[in-house]
């Protein structure tokens, strides 16, 4: 047990799905999982563990923003031994070419600050995804209808941000899209020598403004939970 996780020791299995809604992490585990079991409930931060095809797997929200997954990925590395966290979530498009509900596998996560930062200090550290996990994940993409990416997303922390340029930046410098919890995931795993990618669903577009209805969000965030699981486990 930690401070944010009631897990008990063994509970939670070495493959972490790290969605950023806890209820998304409940429809992921009773949509993919055999037999999952609630292992976590501390704050309503639900956490699943069950077994996809044969191999044991835990679903365990982190919250939103790297502040709070940071937390979440640190006990679940440092305590429960996880060995290879995906997270799974939504970005805001921030190039033309990609579209609502294409898929984005995110090689890099730039960004401005991380929880990390002041053990990285002057250091311009580049948080990169684990290139088996990443290779694996466009393999389990290809054999799917879904447009798949692979590139540079962005890990902001402000949602609302008002920076006029900020956008126009990322877009010049070919950022595909913008979320706001990888890099920090990429930093910890790091860190400890653990996996990591993060394998996220278009829900809104920065250029077009446009968004993903609700009732359809459950669908396309499907191909991506396969992919993670697929990725885990090739
Ligand atoms: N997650 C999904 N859409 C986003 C956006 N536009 N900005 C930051 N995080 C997001």
């Amino acid at each position: 047990m930690t401070i944010h996780i009631g897990a008990d020791p063994g509970d939670i299995a070495e493959t972490v799905l790290m969605p950023g809604d806890p209820y998304r992490a409940r429809w992921a585990a009773q949509t993919f999982l055999k037999d999952a079991t609630l292992v976590n409930e501390v704050r309503g931060m639900l956490g699943y563990t069950g077994t996809w095809k044969g191999h044991r797997v835990t679903i365990q929200g982190s919250g939103m923003g790297m502040p709070s997954l940071s937390i979440y990925a640190n006990e679940l590395i440092s305590t429960f031994g996880a060995q290879t966290l995906i997270r799974i979530g939504s970005c805001g498009a921030m190039q033309q070419s990609v579209q609502l509900r294409d898929v984005i596998l995110a090689a890099t996560a730039t960004t401005l600050s991380t929880p990390s930062r002041g053990i990285m200090r002057e250091i311009n550290y580049a948080p990169c995804a684990d290139w088996p996990l990443l290779h694996a994940a466009f393999h389990a993409a290809e054999g799917r209808d879904t447009r798949t990416h692979v590139g540079g997303i962005y890990s902001a922390d402000v949602f609302y941000d008002e920076r006029p340029d900020l956008t126009e930046q990322m877009t010049r410098h070919g950022i595909l899209g913008v979320e706001m919890e990888a890099a920090e995931l990429y930093t910890v795993a790091a860190r400890h020598g653990r996996r990591a990618l993060a394998v996220l669903t278009v829900s809104d577009h920065l250029l077009t403004g446009e968004a993903l209805p609700s009732d359809q969000r459950e669908t396309s965030f499907g191909d991506m939970v396969e992919i993670a699981l697929e990725a885990a486990f090739a």
